[in-house]
Parts: structure tokens; C-alpha cells; sequence
């Protein structure tokens, strides 16, 4: 009650008034009568008459009724003096929650009993464990569930990373002007992010930038980019960042002004030197899932190179089934995909494999060729585990926060050198290939619609 004059003398004008209230006719024993009671945060001198008022009177007009002194209202009375005697509730000076209707709250949540696939609204006793859960929590509830476990390869040097701490050792450059402070949008299209020291440095420390963090020792991040369709579909790209991609290693023979040329294996003995092709700083890799209601996704997209693979779910045999691949560019890619992914035995994370030193992403452990080229291919095996959801940062774009970097649209390392002397003539092969774009960049593998 003090409380309640203290506002008044404050003349906080934030009032909730019976001017849209609905007037439940529920009996005494009802939930919710007793929701009303119990929940009500003021204390029960400011309140509790008119809920009295309430329950008594629908004791009364119930079937079962048994109230005596109330007989000579009528249902329009009762009404009447429902509003009549509505309480007036002062909200609190500086009050930032402030009270809603009841539809439109459920239309941001989902019940959920805790284990089985979100259902429509319960009611009864049976009801009673059950939560109303946002729907921005489910996603990102989701969206840990099914992040996969990722075996990098046997020998692999080049782990992943957190993107903050790339960012610590590299530069954004714009190819003339100073080194800037990192940019963002259409305009950063053209710009690198260029290691601070020179490469050769960084690949003969072990302990560099470049060899990134094995997870096991301390779990690395990985990006969930959730896209909501609707209330019941959304799609999830799962990010996966390593700042060093080695190339391949290709027998060579050096000749002299004309440069290092393919020399095919005798004997499976290389007569001249092994050179890696194709090495860059920065590499994004990417899977990706599609939600359609219920608490698994119903298709799965898997990244190599630039070729991937869909997968549908299988319910039934709690796997993933191929469906078709998809070549992104390049007339030279030919992978083959797995016809099964499975998931880890006792949760639901897909397993995939990252292909050493390249880490491309596939379905299962093995060679894989991927283009029409000969003694090319990615080799893959139960390495190391990284177990993602172990730290997955959530970016949902519509709800506004999300890292600066996000919105670099230029390159993840320092543009090519060590190319052939004969790049100028079209042979457009160098030891260090430009970095990759990022996330902007690429396309989304599922669409809303
Ligand atoms: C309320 O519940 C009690 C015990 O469950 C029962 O005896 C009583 O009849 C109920 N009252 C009404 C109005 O339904
Ligand atoms: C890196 O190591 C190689 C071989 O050990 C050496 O030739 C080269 O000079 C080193 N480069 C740098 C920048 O330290
Ligand atoms: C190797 O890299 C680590 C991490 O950046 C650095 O602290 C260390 O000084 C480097 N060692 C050498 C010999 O440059």
C-alpha cells in the first residue's frame, strides 16, 4: 500500500485499466483463477477483492455451484461489477516490462515438453510440465543440437580458429591506400585482409596464426548463421574458419625462366621437386541445414571445393540419405558423395570429415577425387574430433547483432604470389592463391521459400 501512494505522489501515468479486459467465468478449482491468484506480484491489499469477487461469483453461476448470499445477481451484474471493480495496478516508476495480451505472446513461443517435438498448446493436468518456449531459443536450441562433429584428418597442421583472433594478426589492405581499419559492404569487395608478417615466417613457426588452435585442447567457435523463414522453418549455415589452407603438392621440374612444370611420377618416385599449389591464408568452409517444423532437419548441404552435396533426413533410420550434387562452378569438378551420414550415437550431430590441410568438407573418411585431374584428390579419416557444438556463436541477422566482420565482403588473406612465370600468358597457377571471400560472398544452399 505504500507503495502504491508513493507512485501516485509520483504521478506515473503508466496504468492498466479495465477497459480491455476479458472477464473469465472459470470455477474455483479452475487454473486459471488460481494462475491469477498465485502469479499477481502486488501484494494482496491492492488486489485481491475484486479476484475474490471473482471465484465466488462463478462458484455461484457454475453448474455445481453451491454460493448462497450472491443469489439475486445475474450474469450482467456480474459483469458489471467485474469491471466496476477492477483494480487499478500502478506499474513501477521506470517499469521497462510491460504487460500484453495473451495472443500475441503465444504467437512468440512454442510449447515444449522438454523432449518431444514441439506440439500445439496443451491443456489439463497432463500440460503441467510443459514450458512456453521463445521461439528464438528453440532455433538456437536446434541450431546446437545438430551442429556436427567434425573429424579433421590424420597429420592435419592446419586447425581452426576464432575469427577475432585472425583478425589480430592481419591487416585490412585495399591494394594501394594504407592499411585501413576493416571495412564493410559493396565498397570492401576489393580488399584484403594481409597476415602482418610475411607468410614464410608465420608457416616456419608452428606456433603461428596460420596453424590456428587443435580443439580438443580448448573448443574453437564456430558461426551459425540462422535465417527464420517462418514461425516453423529456418535454415542454418554452420561456419567452420581456419586462416591457412595448404594446396597440393605436385611434382615439378623446375625450368629455369619457363618455370616449374608438372613432371608425371615414375614409379611413384617424383624426379623432381614437390611444390604445393594453391595454398592461401583464410579458408571458409560450410554445411548447412534446413529445419521445416519438428525438432530435425529435413535436408542437409555439404561443401567440398566447389561442389556439394544434398542430403534429406531419414527419420526412421535416423540418418542422412544423398539426394543430388551440385556443381557450384568449375567444369573440372567431379566428386562423388557418400550415399549415407550418419549421426553420432548418442545425439544428433552429423559427422562429417575435413579433408587435410585443404578441409573440405565430406561425408565420410576416405580419397576423394574431386577432379578430373590425375593423382588430385583429398584425403580425409578419423584424425582429431572437433566437437562444434561445443562453442557455436548464433549470428541472426534480423535480430541485429552480429560481428563487424560479417559484413567484409573482400578477401580472408593476402592476395596471390610465388605465381608462375607464365601466369601472364594464362597459366594461372600460383604456389599462394588469393584468400577466399567470406560469408557475404557465398550463396545460400536453401531458400525460404
Ligand atoms: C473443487 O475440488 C474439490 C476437490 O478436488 C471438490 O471436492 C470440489 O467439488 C471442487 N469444486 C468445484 C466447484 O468444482
Ligand atoms: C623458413 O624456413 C626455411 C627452411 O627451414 C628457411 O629456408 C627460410 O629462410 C625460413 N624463412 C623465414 C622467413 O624464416
Ligand atoms: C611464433 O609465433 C608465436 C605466436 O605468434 C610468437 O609468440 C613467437 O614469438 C613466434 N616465434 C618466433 C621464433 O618467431
Amino acid at each position: 500500500m505504500v507503495l502504491h501512494y508513493v507512485c501516485k505522489i509520483l504521478l506515473t501515468l503508466h496504468v492498466i485499466q479495465c477497459n480491455s479486459c476479458f472477464i473469465l467465468n472459470l470455477d474455483r478449482n479452475s487454473s486459471a483463477t488460481y494462475y491469477n491468484d498465485r502469479d499477481n506480484e502486488l501484494s494482496s491489499d491492492d488486489v485481491s477483492i475484486p479476484l475474490q469477487y471473482l471465484t465466488e461469483t462463478s462458484n455461484l453461476l457454475s453448474p455445481l455451484g453451491h454460493g448462497t448470499s450472491f443469489q439475486s445477481y445475474n450474469l450482467q451484474r456480474v459483469e458489471e461489477l467485474t469491471r466496476q471493480w477492477a483494480p487499478l495496478v500502478w506499474l513501477a516508476p521506470g517499469e521497462q516490462f510491460f504487460p500484453s495480451g495473451v495472443p500475441e505472446f503465444l504467437e512468440h513461443v512454442l510449447p515444449w515438453s522438454g523432449k518431444s517435438p514441439f506440439g500445439s498448446l496443451p491443456g489439463g493436468p497432463s500440460s503441467e510440465s510443459w514450458f512456453l518456449v521463445t521461439k528464438t531459443a528453440i532455433v538456437e536450441e536446434l541450431t546446437r543440437q545438430w551442429a556436427p562433429l567434425v573429424w579433421l584428418a590424420p597429420g592435419e597442421q592446419f586447425f581452426p580458429s576464432g575469427v577475432p583472433e585472425f583478425l589480430e594478426h592481419v591487416l585490412p589492405w585495399s591494394g594501394k591506400s594504407p592499411f585501413g581499419s576493416l571495412p564493410g559492404g559493396p565498397s570492401s569487395e576489393s580488399w584484403f585482409l594481409v597476415t602482418k608478417t610475411a607468410i614464410d615466417g608465420l608457416l616456419n613457426n608452428s606456433s603461428s596464426i596460420l596453424y590456428g588452435q587443435n580443439p580438443t585442447r580448448a573448443p574453437v567457435p564456430i558461426y551459425a548463421n540462422v535465417v527464420t523463414c517462418s514461425p516453423s522453418s529456418f535454415h542454418v549455415t554452420y561456419w567452420f574458419f581456419f586462416p591457412f589452407s595448404q594446396g597440393k603438392d605436385l611434382c615439378t621440374l623446375d625450368m629455369g625462366l619457363l618455370g616449374p612444370w608438372p613432371l608425371p611420377l615414375v614409379n611413384n618416385h617424383c624426379y623432381g621437386t614437390y611444390k604445393d599449389f594453391g595454398s592461401h591464408v583464410g579458408d571458409w568452409e560450410h554445411m548447412s541445414l534446413l529445419f521445416q517444423g519438428g525438432d530435425n532437419p529435413s535436408s542437409m548441404y555439404v561443401s567440398a571445393h566447389d561442389a556439394g552435396a544434398f542430403y534429406k533426413f531419414n527419420k526412421l533410420a535416423n540418418q542422412f540419405v544423398y539426394e543430388r550434387m551440385e556443381i557450384r562452378k568449375g567444369i573440372m569438378q567431379r566428386p562423388t558423395f557418400p550415399d549415407i551420414v550418419e549421426l553420432t550415437p548418442t545425439a544428433s550431430h552429423p559427422v562429417l570429415f575435413a579433408a587435410k590441410g585443404s578441409h573440405g568438407l565430406w561425408t565420410a573418411p576416405g580419397k576423394h577425387k574431386y577432379v578430373r585431374l590425375p593423382r588430385l584428390y583429398d584425403v580425409s579419416g578419423y584424425g582429431i574430433p572437433w566437437y562444434t557444438w561445443q562453442r557455436v556463436e548464433i549470428i541472426n541477422t534480423a535480430l541485429g547483432a552480429f560481428p563487424a566482420w560479417l559484413l567484409f565482403y573482400g578477401k580472408w588473406g593476402n592476395p596471390r604470389s610465388k605465381c608462375h612465370p607464365l601466369s601472364r600468358v594464362g597459366l594461372h597457377i600460383c604456389q599462394l592463391a588469393d584468400g577466399p571471400t567470406g560469408i557475404p560472398m557465398k550463396k545460400q544452399n536453401f531458400n525460404c521459400s
